[in-house]
Formats: structure tokens, C-alpha cells, sequence
């Protein structure tokens, strides 16, 4: 399966939004990953819809939102107005996960189902068709450079047992404590999406944190 990594904004620089951007292109990026939350469904506030718009005037790559916050039904137009392209939300966070989908879809996003480490793989299961990409959050939401949970091995296994038992060709992401010590893993184990913030932009050299995250998954088994 083809990697492909995300770098997270969370952990760029947000007074030059445009620079870091470019680096994780000239990286090798395949896609920039955006962390929207809204301080009740995680603890933290970050970004909305302008930071989407600002990303995409900066890139031409794939933008990789997840919403962390409360009935995401409520911000499906406006971050596809600004150029989303994949909107992932969790499922705890609205009443009606199989509409809300199906509006990301009609909306021209990609949509994606956020699995907290304590979610049941279950909640993806009954919508596995409804979905580009299903992300097992490999630490609890709401903070960058937290520890990758080890239980996240197994779990992203059997996501991966369930996508081949279901002929699903969506991705497998996963997003939290993503480093060179911890992406084989979750290689082998099954992921070919990955995000990773602190790796790469709290790297000395964030092109060559991407480049070296690629080439552990290419080792690893
Ligand atoms: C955590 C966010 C992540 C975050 C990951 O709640 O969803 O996307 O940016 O940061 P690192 O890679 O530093 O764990
Ligand atoms: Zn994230």
C-alpha cells in the first residue's frame, strides 16, 4: 500500500502558515493535516474555517481536516467552501454519523470517521461504505507530542482485517505520537496514512523528517 504522510499544522508555525506549508511540499507531503477543535469536544481551541482557506491559498495539496468538536454537521459548508478536502469527524460528536456522511460527500469533501483509543471499532463497522478514510487515533485527542498509545498495534490490525474483510479500499490514518520510533509499527501493523506534527515541525529539518518517516515504513516489514 502506498504511504502516504500528513503533516499536522498544529505543531507549524502559525504566524508563517505559508512557509511551513511549503516545506512540508518540498518534503514531499502528500497532504496537510488540520486540526479543528472546538474546546468541548476536546479540551483545546485552535482553528476554523479561515485557517482552512488561508492553507489552501498556500497549497494546491490535498487538505486533511479533523474536527474535534460538537455537532461537525454545523461546519460542513463552510469548510467546504474554504477547500477542505477530506472532513473527518468522530462519531461521538453527532447524533446521525450515516447522514452527517453522506452530507460530507454531497458537500465534495472525502468523509472520514475519527476513532478515540477508548471507541470501539463498531461505530465504523455499520458505515464502513460510507467512508474515503478511517482514522484510529493512536492518543487522545486535543494536544500535539503526546506519547503513542502501544495498544494502538492492535487495534489498527484489526481495523485493517476488517477493510479486507469488507473489500474497502479507503485509507487507514492514524494521528498522535507518529515518529520514526513509532511508524513501522503502525506500518506493519496495518496504517498507510499518517499524521505527524511534532516529527516533522519540531524537527531541525522538517523535509528530511518527512523523507525519514516514509523510509521507516519501507523497512519495516
Ligand atoms: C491531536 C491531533 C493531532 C496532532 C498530532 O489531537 O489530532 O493531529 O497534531 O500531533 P503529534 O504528531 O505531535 O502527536
Ligand atoms: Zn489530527
Amino acid at each position: 500500500m502506498t504511504v502516504q504522510i500528513a503533516p499536522s499544522l498544529l505543531s507549524a508555525d502559525i504566524g508563517h502558515l505559508a512557509d511551513d506549508i511549503a516545506v512540508a511540499v518540498e518534503g514531499g507531503a502528500d497532504m496537510i493535516h488540520i486540526d479543528v477543535m472546538d474546546g468541548r469536544f476536546v479540551p483545546n481551541l485552535t482553528f476554523g474555517a479561515n485557517v482552512v482557506g488561508a492553507a489552501r491559498r498556500a497549497t494546491d495539496l490535498p487538505l486533511d481536516v479533523h474536527l474535534m468538536v460538537v455537532e461537525p454537521e454545523r461546519y460542513i459548508e463552510a469548510f467546504a467552501e474554504a477547500g477542505a478536502t477530506t472532513f473527518t469527524f468522530h462519531p461521538e460528536a453527532t447524533t446521525h454519523v450515516q447522514r452527517q456522511l453522506d452530507l460530507v460527500r454531497e458537500a465534495g469533501m472525502r468523509p472520514g470517521l475519527a476513532l478515540n483509543p477508548g471507541t470501539p471499532l463498531a461505530f465504523a463497522e455499520e458505515v464502513i461504505d460510507d467512508l474515503a478514510l478511517l482514522l484510529v487515533m493512536t492518543v487522545n485527542p486535543g494536544y500535539g507530542a503526546q506519547r503513542y498509545l502501544p495498544a494502538s498495534n492492535g487495534k489498527i490490525a484489526r481495523a485493517r482485517a476488517l477493510l479486507n474483510a469488507t473489500n474497502s479500499a479507503i485509507r487507514l490514518e492514524v494521528d498522535g505520537g507518529i515518529s520514526v520510533d513509532t511508524i513501522g509499527r503502525a506500518y506493519a501493523a496495518g496504517a498507510d496514512t499518517f499524521v505527524a506534527g511534532t516529527a516533522v515541525y519540531g524537527s531541525a529539518n522538517p523535509r528530511e523528517a518527512i523523507r525519514e518517516l516514509r523510509r521507516r515504513c519501507a523497512v519495516s516489514v
